[in-house]
């Protein structure tokens, strides 16, 4: 039975590829045409079509009751704040289409205050540039008076080092140097074979502390690292993806970069969740590899079966995405690596072009 289904398959696959090769040259030709093909010869995109609507929806939500979930729009509206304080010349009169809502979303925030420690880093940087804020510009404005009479009515958080933009010091030199980054760069290699030996966590730590300080756009952070280092756990997850087959079993530890696309109002912004999850999780592959730890990268397939079992092994929302997992260990020195020939600086750079 089986036989005859492989069979089955594979003569339809043969009738198929020449009629999908056909439908795409004319779905190519517009938007309109391509989103017919999506709509009724292909379902890849529905899941993220419905994980974008999913973050939407949730975004306006968390607007509209305000909790925790407003801290996206608070850390949004700051950053911007922010940008405007360090432009050159600074106005005077700057963000009024949003200092009330930012202002507002400050007090959900603080009335909503939980625990977390990077949460309440976040409300004194909001706090402090807020102030930073309101003692540049005109309180003659009408709304930046009244945002800021409603702003001195809040709790104010105090500490003499203050969250708000500031000049670097850039009069010291850095410990390293380009000959050291190229010597990092070069000596880390997508390595399969660990060492079986449990690694330590405050190294993995360390690590996501350097990832955390990778850029994000508008400083949003929307992706999460989930980390798994016992056996059962990391084959199940490790083997729920496909590229690591063969090799999973050796693995000591993985973890599961997670979007989260609550962030956004817009669909415009949809890639940055594999934007942002992918310039940190370099940052922490690099910190990993200073650390003696190594890793590799294990792509994770669009498809709706390892989609469904992934959401449910993890636990995730509709609109949190899976990024890319990464496999981490102390190397296998015995355990070879690919020669992964990189293309030459010719090939991938161009000026003015
Ligand atoms: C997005 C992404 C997905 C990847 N997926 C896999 C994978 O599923 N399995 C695997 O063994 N390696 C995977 N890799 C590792 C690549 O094969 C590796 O980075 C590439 O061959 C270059 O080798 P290097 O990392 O040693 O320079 C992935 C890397 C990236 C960036």
């Amino acid at each position: 039975m089986k036989a005859f289904i492989k069979k089955l398959l594979a003569v339809f696959l043969v009738i198929w590829h020449p009629i999908d090769r056909l439908l795409l040259s004319i779905a190519s030709r517009s938007s309109f045409l391509s989103s017919l093909y999506y709509t009724f010869c292909s379902r890849c995109f529905s899941k993220e079509h419905q994980s974008v609507i999913a973050g939407r929806l949730k975004y306006y939500y968390n607007l509209k009751n305000n909790g925790s979930g407003s801290s996206v729009l608070l850390r949004r509206n700051i950053h911007r704040l922010e940008k405007g304080i360090i432009m050159r010349p600074c106005r005077r009169v700057f963000a009024t289409g949003y200092i009330f809502d930012t202002v507002k979303a400050y007090e959900s925030a603080l009335s909503a205050h939980d625990s977390r420690e990077s949460f309440s880093g976040t409300l004194k940087w909001a706090h402090d540039v807020l102030s930073a804020y309101f003692s540049i510009t005109d309180d003659g404005h009408a709304v930046i008076r009244r945002s800021r009479d409603y702003f001195h009515r809040l709790p104010s958080i105090g500490g003499d080092h203050l969250f708000r933009p500031y000049h670097r010091d850039l009069s010291g030199s850095l410990s390293i140097d380009y000959a050291g980054l190229l010597e990092l760069s070069k000596r880390r290699r997508s390595v399969r074979w660990y060492r079986q030996v449990a690694v330590s966590r405050e190294q993995i730590d360390q690590a996501i502390t350097v990832a955390a300080l990778s850029p994000s756009a508008c400083n949003r952070q929307p992706f999460e690292f989930r980390i798994y280092d016992t056996p059962e756990k990391v084959v199940d997850i490790a083997d729920t993806a496909m590229g690591a087959k063969g090799f999973s079993q050796n693995f000591p530890g993985i973890m599961v970069v997670v979007g989260d696309l609550s962030a956004y109002f817009h669909e415009r912004d949809r890639h940055l969740i594999y934007i942002d999850g992918a310039l940190a999780a370099m940052s922490l592959v690099y910190a990993l590899e200073v650390q003696g730890i190594s890793s590799c990268i294990i792509n994770w397939p669009e498809i709706p079966s390892k989609e469904r079992a992934i959401k449910r092994k993890l636990n995730l929302n509709p609109e949190q995405r899976v990024i890319m997992l990464i496999s981490f260990g102390y190397p296998d020195a015995k355990g070879m690596v690919p020669y992964s020939q990189k293309k030459s600086l010719n090939h991938i750079r161009s000026y003015n072009k």
